[in-house]
């Protein structure tokens, strides 16, 4: 038995790992025969957070472990794969329509495979709609058995029966699992998952299970071989990343993980995502502060302005202890960069209350804000709360607090003019010979340059201040 005092074991056995290496044997040399003269084609696509995108790469790493190739084109391809957000109406709408759009392509080839996973399938009642009303939707999992990917595609291979498996309850940590990396420059790395905090209107920690953390040097060893292969953003993922290791090692805490990232060599940025005020700590900020590698720039979702409705979002902050974190980090790091999430038309938010989130964000001058109109999710607190006020009343609420958003940034960003940045290059811009470039605060600043830039850190002299995107010239070594 457990004793209370032993750390949680979140590990899948070696024997369920072994057994799915048979499967994954299996599954590919079916493929094999089927295909013998080109590899099966699979289209997968992410919706939500970074955390599913994370799961996604995951997805992807096995589906080429057994044979797949992964295409963008999804008429031609063989497998298609949803990996699914729950997080509001809007995204379940999404993807439900999407698959509805599958419908004469899966009919065309009864052999192609129509999958859908994560956060959306976690939840009883989708899964039961999508058994009913989408006879054509082969496999369905949830977010905990991602492992199990190599059986189910045996299974649908071979069985020609529908595969549901939405076990797991409160979750666990497979390591070791193949990755497909979406970019080459940009890496995520998942530290923990899942959540306790159990705000009010939030569907994750039904869905994701109980907090759990990676061990301390699994983590920093991926790091390190990200780096060595010359990553040079490194994206640490929590639903709450202050409270990793709570679980399991209290010596080794996040600023703990902060700075042996920190100390490993190379030229390279490290980010977080996501902050929860609750947990955020001075010892964290002092951290970021003194890790130089550390991007200067703190996600930290504030939903609401107003005390009654924190409450309300059973937060564990209230306006003062939030402004308080604040002006600490501003005070240890002037430069600092906060952006935030915010919650409009809570159930029986009032107008004054709603003014105290105005009222905030006037205060902190955010760089920039998530913002979205709340959702009611069927299982949560809030969805069973009463809500007086309307939707025309909520969106009103809502363009006032984009409206605020937008005179801020953009006395932000004018104040930005003439400066030099770092950028971390990223993309193409949509102008011709133009690239697209990220400072440290997560600000998007464009320039005439050449692709071969792309992944490299690049000065940029800030010319023409715009409200979201910046325009730029890059300065030479030499400047
Ligand atoms: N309705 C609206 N927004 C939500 N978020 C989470 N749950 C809901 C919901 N039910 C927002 C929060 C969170 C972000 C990821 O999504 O602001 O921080
Ligand atoms: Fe991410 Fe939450 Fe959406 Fe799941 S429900 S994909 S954890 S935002």
């Amino acid at each position: 038995m457990q004793s209370n005092t032993s750390k949680p074991d979140f590990s899948v056995p070696q024997e369920e790992l072994d057994k799915q290496a048979q499967y994954a044997a299996m599954a590919e040399s079916v493929l094999q025969s089927r295909f013998p003269d080109r590899k099966p084609r699979a289209f997968v696509h992410t919706y939500g957070c970074q955390g599913n995108v994370a799961d996604g790469e995951k997805i992807k790493g096995i589906l080429e472990s057994l044979g797949y190739a992964l295409t963008d084109e999804i008429e031609g391809s063989d497998l298609v794969l949803y990996n699914t957000c729950a997080i509001r109406e809007h995204a379940q709408d999404r993807v439900f329509g999407n698959v509805g759009k599958r419908k004469a392509w899966k009919e065309a080839d009864r052999s192609r495979i129509l999958a859908l996973c994560g956060c959306m399938m976690q939840q009883e009642y989708v899964a039961e709609k999508i058994k009913k009303s989408y006879p054509y939707v082969d496999l369905v999992f949830g977010t905990h058995v991602i492992y199990k990917l190599p059986e189910f595609i045996y299974r649908c291979l071979c069985d020609g029966k529908r595969v549901f498996d939405l076990s797991g309850g409160d979750g666990n940590v497979v390591e070791g699992l193949p990755v497909h990396r979406d970019g080459t420059f940009k890496a995520w790395i998942p530290i923990m998952y899942g959540c306790n905090n159990f705000c009010s209107y939030c569907v994750v920690p039904y869905v994701r299970g109980r907090e759990r953390s990676r061990d301390f040097d699994t983590v920093v060893a991926e790091a390190r071989h990200l780096i060595a292969q010359g990553y040079r953003e490194i994206t640490l993922l929590g639903q709450n990343v202050n409270s990793y290791n709570k679980d399991k090692d209290p010596s080794l805490r996040f600023p703990a993980l902060l700075r042996a990232i920190n100390d490993i060599e190379g030229d390279f940025w490290i980010r977080f995502m996501t902050s929860h005020p609750r947990d955020c700590t001075p010892e964290l900020l002092d951290t970021m502060a003194q890790c130089e590698k550390v991007a200067k720039h703190l996600h930290l979702p504030v939903q609401s302005g107003n005390d009654r409705v924190l409450r309300d979002m059973n937060r564990h902050y209230d306006r003062e202890k939030y402004l308080s974190l604040i002006d600490y980090a501003r005070q240890k790091m002037p430069d600092l960069s906060i952006t935030s999430d915010i919650i409009v038309g809570f159930p029986g938010e009032t107008a004054e209350e709603f003014d105290d989130t105005l009222s905030l964000v006037e205060r902190v001058q955010y760089t920039s804000l998530f913002t979205f109109i709340f959702s009611p999710r069927p299982g949560t607190k809030a969805a069973e709360l009463p809500d007086p006020f309307d939707r025309a009343e909520k969106n009103r609420r809502f363009k006032a607090l984009t409206d605020l958003q937008e005179q801020i940034a953009g006395r932000r960003t004018a104040a930005m003019k003439g400066e030099r940045f770092c950028v971390l290059v990223e993309e193409p811009a949509k102008e011709e010979g133009f690239l697209s470039g990220r400072t440290e605060g997560n600000v998007i600043i464009e320039f005439p340059g050449d692709k071969s830039l792309i992944g490299t850190f690049r000065t940029v002299e800030v010319t023409e201040p715009k409200t979201w995107v910046l325009k730029g010239k890059l300065i030479d070594d030499k400047d």
